[in-house]
Protein backbone atom coordinates (compact mmCIF):
# COMPACT_ATOMS: atom_id res chain seq x y z
CA UNK A 1 0.00 0.00 0.00
CA UNK A 2 1.15 3.38 -0.47
CA UNK A 3 1.49 5.43 2.45
CA UNK A 4 2.32 9.11 2.70
CA UNK A 5 3.81 10.78 5.95
CA UNK A 6 4.34 14.79 7.26
CA UNK A 7 7.36 14.46 9.74
CA UNK A 8 8.41 17.79 11.58
CA UNK A 9 12.03 17.38 11.11
CA UNK A 10 14.37 19.43 13.72
CA UNK A 11 17.80 20.01 14.90
CA UNK A 12 18.38 21.31 18.07
CA UNK A 13 21.67 22.23 17.54
CA UNK A 14 21.05 25.00 14.70
CA UNK A 15 17.27 25.45 15.63
CA UNK A 16 16.30 24.53 12.12
CA UNK A 17 13.05 22.96 11.63
CA UNK A 18 10.64 21.65 9.20
CA UNK A 19 7.63 19.54 7.96
CA UNK A 20 8.88 17.26 5.26
CA UNK A 21 6.40 14.61 3.30
CA UNK A 22 7.61 11.06 2.16
CA UNK A 23 5.02 8.59 0.20
CA UNK A 24 6.38 4.96 0.99
CA UNK A 25 5.69 1.79 -0.12
CA UNK A 26 4.74 -0.83 3.01
CA UNK A 27 2.83 -3.92 3.60
CA UNK A 28 -0.83 -3.83 4.81
CA UNK A 29 0.10 -4.44 8.35
CA UNK A 30 2.81 -2.02 9.09
CA UNK A 31 2.50 0.26 11.68
CA UNK A 32 3.55 3.50 11.79
CA UNK A 33 7.15 2.70 13.32
CA UNK A 34 7.68 0.44 10.15
CA UNK A 35 7.17 3.07 7.93
CA UNK A 36 9.61 4.96 9.85
CA UNK A 37 11.83 1.99 8.88
CA UNK A 38 11.39 2.33 5.96
CA UNK A 39 11.52 5.56 5.20
CA UNK A 40 14.92 5.91 7.43
CA UNK A 41 16.30 2.65 5.44
CA UNK A 42 15.43 3.62 1.66
CA UNK A 43 14.57 7.25 1.67
CA UNK A 44 16.37 9.23 4.50
CA UNK A 45 18.99 7.67 6.90
CA UNK A 46 19.58 11.20 9.01
CA UNK A 47 15.71 10.56 10.48
CA UNK A 48 15.96 10.14 14.18
CA UNK A 49 13.24 7.93 16.37
CA UNK A 50 13.31 5.92 19.38
CA UNK A 51 12.24 2.42 19.19
CA UNK A 52 13.47 -1.24 20.69
CA UNK A 53 10.80 -4.01 21.46
CA UNK A 54 8.22 -2.92 18.28
CA UNK A 55 5.41 -4.77 21.09
CA UNK A 56 4.49 -1.83 22.41
CA UNK A 57 6.22 -3.08 26.03
CA UNK A 58 9.47 -0.86 26.06
CA UNK A 59 8.09 2.59 25.91
CA UNK A 60 10.45 3.88 23.77
CA UNK A 61 8.36 4.83 20.63
CA UNK A 62 6.18 7.66 22.12
CA UNK A 63 5.67 10.44 19.21
CA UNK A 64 2.60 12.56 18.03
CA UNK A 65 0.60 11.53 15.15
CA UNK A 66 -1.54 14.64 14.55
CA UNK A 67 -1.20 16.11 17.67
CA UNK A 68 -1.80 13.43 19.95
CA UNK A 69 0.96 11.14 21.93
CA UNK A 70 0.67 7.95 20.44
CA UNK A 71 2.85 4.21 20.36
CA UNK A 72 4.42 4.29 16.57
CA UNK A 73 4.54 0.36 16.94
CA UNK A 74 0.75 0.60 17.75
CA UNK A 75 -0.51 2.43 15.51
CA UNK A 76 -1.87 0.76 12.25
CA UNK A 77 -1.43 2.73 8.83
CA UNK A 78 -4.07 0.74 6.80
CA UNK A 79 -7.12 2.55 8.05
CA UNK A 80 -4.88 5.73 7.85
CA UNK A 81 -3.53 5.07 4.09
CA UNK A 82 -7.03 4.07 2.71
CA UNK A 83 -8.65 7.32 3.65
CA UNK A 84 -6.33 9.15 2.26
CA UNK A 85 -5.30 10.76 5.17
CA UNK A 86 -1.57 11.86 5.26
CA UNK A 87 -0.76 12.47 9.33
CA UNK A 88 1.66 15.00 10.89
CA UNK A 89 4.16 12.77 12.77
CA UNK A 90 6.10 14.97 15.66
CA UNK A 91 8.20 14.75 18.41
CA UNK A 92 5.89 14.21 22.11
CA UNK A 93 5.06 17.29 23.78
CA UNK A 94 6.90 18.70 27.12
CA UNK A 95 10.29 17.40 26.33
CA UNK A 96 13.05 18.99 24.72
CA UNK A 97 13.68 17.87 21.36
CA UNK A 98 16.78 16.49 20.62
CA UNK A 99 16.43 15.55 16.56
CA UNK A 100 13.23 15.02 14.71
CA UNK A 101 11.35 12.79 17.01
CA UNK A 102 13.64 11.89 19.81
CA UNK A 103 13.14 13.74 23.19
CA UNK A 104 15.47 14.10 26.06
CA UNK A 105 13.98 12.14 28.98
CA UNK A 106 15.92 12.94 31.55
CA UNK A 107 13.34 15.44 32.96
CA UNK A 108 10.94 12.48 32.67
CA UNK A 109 13.38 10.21 34.71
CA UNK A 110 13.91 12.71 37.33
CA UNK A 111 10.43 13.15 38.22
CA UNK A 112 10.22 9.15 38.05
CA UNK A 113 12.96 9.38 40.55
CA UNK A 114 11.78 11.90 42.96
CA UNK A 115 8.88 10.24 43.75
CA UNK A 116 10.96 6.88 44.70
CA UNK A 117 9.91 4.12 42.56
CA UNK A 118 10.86 1.72 44.82
CA UNK A 119 9.23 -0.65 47.54
CA UNK A 120 10.02 0.75 51.21
CA UNK A 121 9.17 -2.45 52.90
CA UNK A 122 6.99 -1.86 56.40
CA UNK A 123 9.19 -4.97 57.47
CA UNK A 124 12.75 -5.79 58.66
CA UNK A 125 12.91 -9.17 59.60
CA UNK A 126 13.33 -12.27 56.39
CA UNK A 127 10.68 -15.23 56.52
CA UNK A 128 11.27 -18.68 55.25
CA UNK A 129 8.59 -18.38 52.33
CA UNK A 130 7.06 -15.41 50.35
CA UNK A 131 5.04 -12.51 51.72
CA UNK A 132 1.58 -13.54 49.99
CA UNK A 133 -0.50 -10.56 48.66
CA UNK A 134 -4.00 -11.62 47.45
CA UNK A 135 -5.47 -10.91 44.09
CA UNK A 136 -7.71 -8.55 45.71
CA UNK A 137 -4.77 -6.68 47.05
CA UNK A 138 -2.72 -6.20 43.65
CA UNK A 139 -5.90 -5.28 41.98
CA UNK A 140 -6.10 -2.04 43.74
CA UNK A 141 -2.76 -1.31 41.87
CA UNK A 142 -3.14 -3.42 38.53
CA UNK A 143 -3.49 -0.49 36.06
CA UNK A 144 -0.45 1.79 37.90
CA UNK A 145 1.55 -1.34 37.69
CA UNK A 146 1.49 -1.51 33.58
CA UNK A 147 3.11 1.75 33.11
CA UNK A 148 5.99 1.09 30.72
CA UNK A 149 7.04 4.84 30.83
CA UNK A 150 6.42 5.71 27.43
CA UNK A 151 6.09 9.45 28.16
CA UNK A 152 3.02 9.59 26.33
CA UNK A 153 1.19 11.06 29.30
CA UNK A 154 3.47 13.88 30.47
CA UNK A 155 3.52 14.76 26.46
CA UNK A 156 -0.23 15.64 26.74
CA UNK A 157 -0.17 16.83 30.35
CA UNK A 158 -1.78 20.69 30.10
CA UNK A 159 -0.27 21.07 33.91
CA UNK A 160 2.98 20.23 33.14
CA UNK A 161 2.92 22.71 30.17
CA UNK A 162 1.97 25.45 32.29
CA UNK A 163 4.54 24.40 35.07
CA UNK A 164 7.68 22.36 34.24
CA UNK A 165 8.24 20.96 37.39
CA UNK A 166 4.53 19.84 38.10
CA UNK A 167 5.38 16.11 38.88
CA UNK A 168 3.60 14.85 36.03
CA UNK A 169 1.09 11.80 35.31
CA UNK A 170 3.61 9.16 34.87
CA UNK A 171 5.64 9.91 37.94
CA UNK A 172 2.37 10.20 40.31
CA UNK A 173 0.97 7.47 38.80
CA UNK A 174 4.14 5.20 39.97
CA UNK A 175 3.58 6.95 43.28
CA UNK A 176 0.20 5.34 43.81
CA UNK A 177 1.48 2.15 42.72
CA UNK A 178 3.37 1.83 45.64
CA UNK A 179 1.26 3.97 48.25
CA UNK A 180 -1.85 1.22 47.26
CA UNK A 181 0.77 -1.71 47.34
CA UNK A 182 0.12 -3.44 50.87
CA UNK A 183 3.69 -4.14 51.43
CA UNK A 184 4.66 -0.90 52.06
CA UNK A 185 5.84 0.76 54.90
CA UNK A 186 6.19 4.64 54.13
CA UNK A 187 2.62 5.14 52.78
CA UNK A 188 2.02 8.49 54.59
CA UNK A 189 5.67 10.00 54.50
CA UNK A 190 4.98 9.42 50.29
CA UNK A 191 1.60 11.32 50.50
CA UNK A 192 3.06 14.01 52.47
CA UNK A 193 5.74 14.23 49.72
CA UNK A 194 3.48 14.01 47.05
CA UNK A 195 1.14 17.08 48.69
CA UNK A 196 3.99 19.31 47.73
CA UNK A 197 3.82 22.10 45.40
CA UNK A 198 3.96 20.95 42.45
CA UNK A 199 2.69 17.78 43.73
CA UNK A 200 -0.74 16.17 42.79
CA UNK A 201 -3.12 19.15 43.72
CA UNK A 202 -1.71 20.75 40.27
CA UNK A 203 -3.30 18.52 38.57
CA UNK A 204 -6.20 20.05 35.65
CA UNK A 205 -7.99 17.06 35.64
CA UNK A 206 -8.01 17.67 32.02
CA UNK A 207 -8.20 14.10 31.40
CA UNK A 208 -5.55 14.17 28.93
CA UNK A 209 -3.12 11.63 30.00
CA UNK A 210 -5.60 9.17 30.54
CA UNK A 211 -7.09 9.95 26.97
CA UNK A 212 -3.46 9.36 25.66
CA UNK A 213 -2.21 6.35 27.83
CA UNK A 214 -1.21 3.29 25.52
CA UNK A 215 -1.22 0.55 27.91
CA UNK A 216 -5.26 1.81 30.29
CA UNK A 217 -2.99 2.80 33.23
CA UNK A 218 -5.17 6.18 33.13
CA UNK A 219 -3.31 8.31 35.66
CA UNK A 220 -5.49 10.94 36.57
CA UNK A 221 -7.44 7.96 38.07
CA UNK A 222 -4.22 7.12 39.90
CA UNK A 223 -3.86 11.02 41.27
CA UNK A 224 -7.62 10.96 42.25
CA UNK A 225 -6.83 7.82 44.62
CA UNK A 226 -3.63 10.06 45.99
CA UNK A 227 -5.91 12.59 46.70
CA UNK A 228 -8.51 10.99 48.60
CA UNK A 229 -5.94 8.87 50.40
CA UNK A 230 -4.24 11.82 51.81
CA UNK A 231 -7.57 13.20 52.49
CA UNK A 232 -8.45 9.87 54.45
CA UNK A 233 -5.19 10.08 56.17
CA UNK A 234 -5.45 14.13 57.41
CA UNK A 235 -3.12 15.43 54.95
CA UNK A 236 -5.34 17.91 53.76
CA UNK A 237 -3.74 21.32 54.06
CA UNK A 238 -3.32 21.96 50.35
CA UNK A 239 -6.01 24.34 49.02
CA UNK A 240 -6.38 21.39 46.26
CA UNK A 241 -7.58 19.36 48.82
CA UNK A 242 -9.81 21.82 51.06
CA UNK A 243 -11.32 22.71 47.86
CA UNK A 244 -12.31 18.94 47.09
CA UNK A 245 -13.33 18.20 50.78
CA UNK A 246 -15.82 21.53 50.15
CA UNK A 247 -17.65 20.05 47.16
CA UNK A 248 -18.05 16.77 49.25
CA UNK A 249 -19.73 18.64 52.06
CA UNK A 250 -21.87 20.48 49.88
CA UNK A 251 -23.07 18.05 47.62
CA UNK A 252 -24.08 16.36 50.51
CA UNK A 253 -25.87 19.10 52.59
CA UNK A 254 -27.18 20.91 49.93
CA UNK A 255 -26.40 18.33 46.84
CA UNK A 256 -25.00 21.48 44.91
CA UNK A 257 -22.27 23.29 45.19
CA UNK A 258 -22.15 26.11 47.51
CA UNK A 259 -20.26 28.83 45.71
CA UNK A 260 -20.01 31.43 48.03
CA UNK A 261 -18.71 29.23 50.61
CA UNK A 262 -15.98 27.84 48.34
CA UNK A 263 -13.49 30.45 48.52
CA UNK A 264 -13.32 31.34 52.07
CA UNK A 265 -13.52 27.28 53.12
CA UNK A 266 -10.75 26.41 50.25
CA UNK A 267 -8.62 29.74 50.55
CA UNK A 268 -9.16 30.96 54.04
CA UNK A 269 -11.28 33.92 55.91
CA UNK A 270 -8.27 36.62 54.88
CA UNK A 271 -7.72 35.66 51.61
CA UNK A 272 -11.77 35.65 51.48
CA UNK A 273 -11.59 39.44 52.33
CA UNK A 274 -8.97 39.91 50.25
CA UNK A 275 -11.59 39.16 47.23
CA UNK A 276 -14.23 41.16 48.56
CA UNK A 277 -14.17 43.87 46.04
CA UNK A 278 -14.69 41.18 43.38
CA UNK A 279 -17.14 39.22 44.59
CA UNK A 280 -19.36 42.62 45.31
CA UNK A 281 -18.21 43.17 41.48
CA UNK A 282 -20.20 39.51 40.79
CA UNK A 283 -22.71 40.17 42.72
CA UNK A 284 -23.83 43.20 40.73
CA UNK A 285 -23.80 41.77 38.00
CA UNK A 286 -26.17 39.53 39.53
CA UNK A 287 -23.69 36.18 39.05
CA UNK A 288 -23.59 35.64 43.35
CA UNK A 289 -26.67 33.19 44.55
CA UNK A 290 -27.29 34.61 48.08
CA UNK A 291 -25.31 32.07 50.66
CA UNK A 292 -28.71 32.13 52.88
CA UNK A 293 -30.29 30.19 53.15
CA UNK A 294 -28.56 27.94 51.04
CA UNK A 295 -30.28 26.50 48.00
CA UNK A 296 -30.95 22.86 48.99
CA UNK A 297 -31.81 20.32 45.69
CA UNK A 298 -35.23 19.43 45.46
CA UNK A 299 -34.28 15.74 45.78
CA UNK A 300 -31.37 15.85 48.40
CA UNK A 301 -31.69 13.26 50.51
CA UNK A 302 -30.63 11.03 47.20
CA UNK A 303 -27.23 12.90 47.17
CA UNK A 304 -27.10 12.23 51.31
CA UNK A 305 -27.78 8.61 50.75
CA UNK A 306 -25.15 7.89 48.18
CA UNK A 307 -22.53 9.93 50.88
CA UNK A 308 -23.80 7.42 53.21
CA UNK A 309 -23.98 4.34 51.35
CA UNK A 310 -20.05 4.89 49.83
CA UNK A 311 -19.46 5.37 53.74
CA UNK A 312 -21.24 2.17 54.79
CA UNK A 313 -19.66 0.64 52.01
CA UNK A 314 -15.96 1.52 53.40
CA UNK A 315 -14.69 2.93 50.12
CA UNK A 316 -12.77 5.36 51.95
CA UNK A 317 -9.54 7.08 50.48
CA UNK A 318 -8.39 5.61 47.19
CA UNK A 319 -11.40 2.44 47.48
CA UNK A 320 -13.62 5.21 46.30
CA UNK A 321 -12.64 5.71 43.30
CA UNK A 322 -13.89 3.32 40.92
CA UNK A 323 -11.03 1.13 38.86
CA UNK A 324 -11.55 0.60 35.18
CA UNK A 325 -13.89 2.88 34.38
CA UNK A 326 -12.00 4.29 31.26
CA UNK A 327 -11.52 1.50 29.79
CA UNK A 328 -15.32 0.72 30.27
CA UNK A 329 -16.43 3.44 28.85
CA UNK A 330 -13.89 3.16 25.55
CA UNK A 331 -16.05 -0.40 24.97
CA UNK A 332 -19.33 0.91 25.45
CA UNK A 333 -18.60 3.85 23.09
CA UNK A 334 -17.41 1.02 20.95
CA UNK A 335 -13.95 2.37 20.39
CA UNK A 336 -11.83 -0.61 19.62
CA UNK A 337 -8.29 -0.49 20.99
CA UNK A 338 -6.05 0.69 18.14
CA UNK A 339 -9.16 2.42 16.34
CA UNK A 340 -7.51 5.10 14.62
CA UNK A 341 -9.33 8.95 15.00
CA UNK A 342 -8.41 11.73 12.27
CA UNK A 343 -7.73 14.72 13.92
CA UNK A 344 -6.90 18.16 13.07
CA UNK A 345 -4.08 18.76 10.79
CA UNK A 346 -1.43 19.96 13.06
CA UNK A 347 -0.26 23.33 11.54
CA UNK A 348 3.67 24.95 12.33
CA UNK A 349 3.88 26.78 15.42
CA UNK A 350 1.29 24.45 17.45
CA UNK A 351 4.08 22.08 18.66
CA UNK A 352 6.91 24.78 19.37
CA UNK A 353 10.03 22.48 20.69
CA UNK A 354 10.92 22.87 24.36
CA UNK A 355 13.65 24.73 24.93
CA UNK A 356 16.60 23.00 26.39
CA UNK A 357 17.45 23.35 30.21
S1 LIG B 1 -5.40 15.08 34.12
FE1 LIG B 1 -3.80 16.12 35.31
S2 LIG B 1 -1.97 14.84 35.11
FE2 LIG B 1 -3.44 14.21 33.51
S3 LIG B 1 -2.83 15.36 31.69
FE3 LIG B 1 -4.43 16.56 32.74
S4 LIG B 1 -3.32 17.96 34.11
FE4 LIG B 1 -1.86 16.37 33.48
S1 LIG C 1 1.17 6.13 32.41
FE1 LIG C 1 0.77 5.35 30.35
S2 LIG C 1 1.33 7.03 28.99
FE2 LIG C 1 2.21 7.48 30.98
S3 LIG C 1 4.28 6.70 30.86
FE3 LIG C 1 3.02 5.07 31.75
S4 LIG C 1 2.36 3.84 30.01
FE4 LIG C 1 3.13 5.74 29.17
S1 LIG D 1 9.17 0.01 20.13
FE1 LIG D 1 8.83 -0.64 22.19
S2 LIG D 1 6.95 0.31 22.71
FE2 LIG D 1 7.19 0.76 20.60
Amino acid sequence: MDVALKIWRYDSRTGERKLEEFEVDAPEWACLLDVLDIIKDKHDGTLAYRKSCRMMICGSCGMRMDGRAVLACKERMQPIAEAGHVPVISAMGNLPIVKDLVVDMGPFWNKIRSVKPWLDPGYDEVTEKERIVSQQQMNAIQKESLCIMCGCCVSECNSMEADPAFLGPAALAKGFRFVGDPREGNQVERLVAYNDEHGIWDCTRCYFCNERCPKGVDPRDAIAKLGAESIEQGIDHDMGAKHAKWFVTSAKTTGWLRETELVPKTQGILSAVKQTGFALGLARKGKVPPPFPPHVADRVKEARALHDLVGQQGRGGADGIIQMERALARAEHGEAEGAHRVSPEVTPGVQPPVAEG
